[in-house]
């Protein structure tokens, strides 16, 4: 890309999974006072990010206003940036949004200056009806344009492209000035959805990298479609991939079960390991899917998910992970250190859920 941002995957709060485009400046104030004092954002959080919802109409000469649900955008972005966060915004490069209302086709610069005067830090830039003013093969040449607009602007705005996976996007992302691009379709708030669209990640894993993301959709964590164990997947395998970790829950209402995944700062690490590796499959065995991560300091994050309906008990082993020499582990759900490992070693992992380790080498 051409900024210098989101060196590690971009965290922080969307509206859309809770919200949709019910939203309002009252309730991004009261999320920006929320990521503050829950400890999310001394966990790591830093973008409110506000999807589809927020556009009014344009005026004669072009300039986009906000709908009365936010009267003054520049004073919503002062607030959130006084919390010590940033803020993002959603527009599209058609005519129009997935939500129906204005996209920047046309007025590209225009709204680019515009994000950049309310001192937004973020952009998203979905697809929808783009299709209506652009072909496929030219997708590339649209997200370039709003690229350049930013660019433009002089401020460091994360470029964060939602098409879906289509038009291999890994293949371009990086040349159109993009931080992250959207691998998937949209997610849902429940377990089959969530768990499809994080395995099928692995075999992007070489184009995630510093500036530059694969984002599986964001988070459903907190939104009541999911056990406890089944959200602690979702965490762990977005962390295993590298992905963006976008809150989609109310802050202001979390349970201390949600807020305890959220801010599990031992898979955050893995997340937010400064290699930026992709992890992957490594294989699949009774059942069990057995994942892992190379980190910066040699260390090695591996997850074991369990998509079957019975807990099951299942034996890994050093060698079957790539692995040689000596190893100290640490289970970075339990939060308990496990020392050293014998070349075979099992780990328990309930129904749906994960078992997750951090292997360090001893010398
Ligand atoms: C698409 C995106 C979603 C959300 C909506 C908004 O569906 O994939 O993440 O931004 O548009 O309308």
């Amino acid at each position: 890309p051409t900024n210098a941002l989101a060196k590690t995957p971009p965290m922080g709060w969307n509206s859309w999974n809770k919200f949709h485009t019910h939203i309002d400046d009252a309730a991004v104030r009261g999320v920006a006072d929320a990521m503050a004092s829950s400890g999310m954002k001394d966990a790591g959080y830093q973008y409110i990010i506000i999807d589809d919802g927020w556009q009014g109409s344009r005026d004669n000469n072009g300039v986009l206003s906000p709908n009365p649900n936010f009267p003054d955008m520049k004073a919503l972005a002062d607030y959130v940036h006084s919390k010590g966060l940033k803020i993002g915004i959603y527009s599209s490069p058609g005519p129009r949004t997935c939500g129906g209302f204005e996209g920047s086709y046309g007025h590209e610069e225009q709204d680019a200056k515009m994000y950049a005067a309310w001192g937004m830090d973020y952009l998203k830039y979905d697809w929808c009806s783009a299709s209506r003013v652009w072909k496929d093969s030219d997708m590339q040449a649209a997200y370039q344009l709003m690229g350049d607009a930013l660019t433009k602007t002089g401020r460091p705005i994360v470029y964060a492209l939602c098409q879906y996976g289509r038009a291999e996007v890994q293949t371009w992302g990086q040349q159109v000035g993009a931080n992250l691009w959207r691998t998937t379709g949209d997610i849902r708030d429940q377990y089959n959805s969530m768990l499809n669209i994080g395995l099928a990640q692995s075999r992007l894993a070489s184009s995630a990298g510093p500036g530059h993301w694969n984002d599986p959709d964001m988070l459903e964590i907190g939104n009541g479609g999911m056990s406890l164990d089944e959200y602690k997947t979702h965490f762990s395998l977005w962390a295993m991939i590298a992905a963006p970790l976008i809150a989609g829950n109310d802050l202001r209402n979390m349970t201390p079960d949600i807020k305890d995944i959220l801010t599990n700062s031992d898979v955050i690490a893995i997340d937010q390991d400064s290699l930026g590796a992709g992890g992957k499959e490594i294989y699949s065995a009774g059942g069990a899917k057995v994942w892992s991560k190379s980190l910066a300091s040699g260390d090695i994050a591996v997850a074991v998910f369990n998509p079957g309906e019975q807990s099951i008990r299942t034996v890994l082993s050093l060698e079957k992970l790539g692995l040689s020499g000596k190893y100290q582990a640490r289970d970075l759900w339990s939060h308990t250190d496990l020392g050293a490992l014998p070349e075979n070693f099992s780990v328990t992992v309930p129904v749906h859920g994960v078992a997750m380790l951090r292997l360090k080498k001893s010398s």
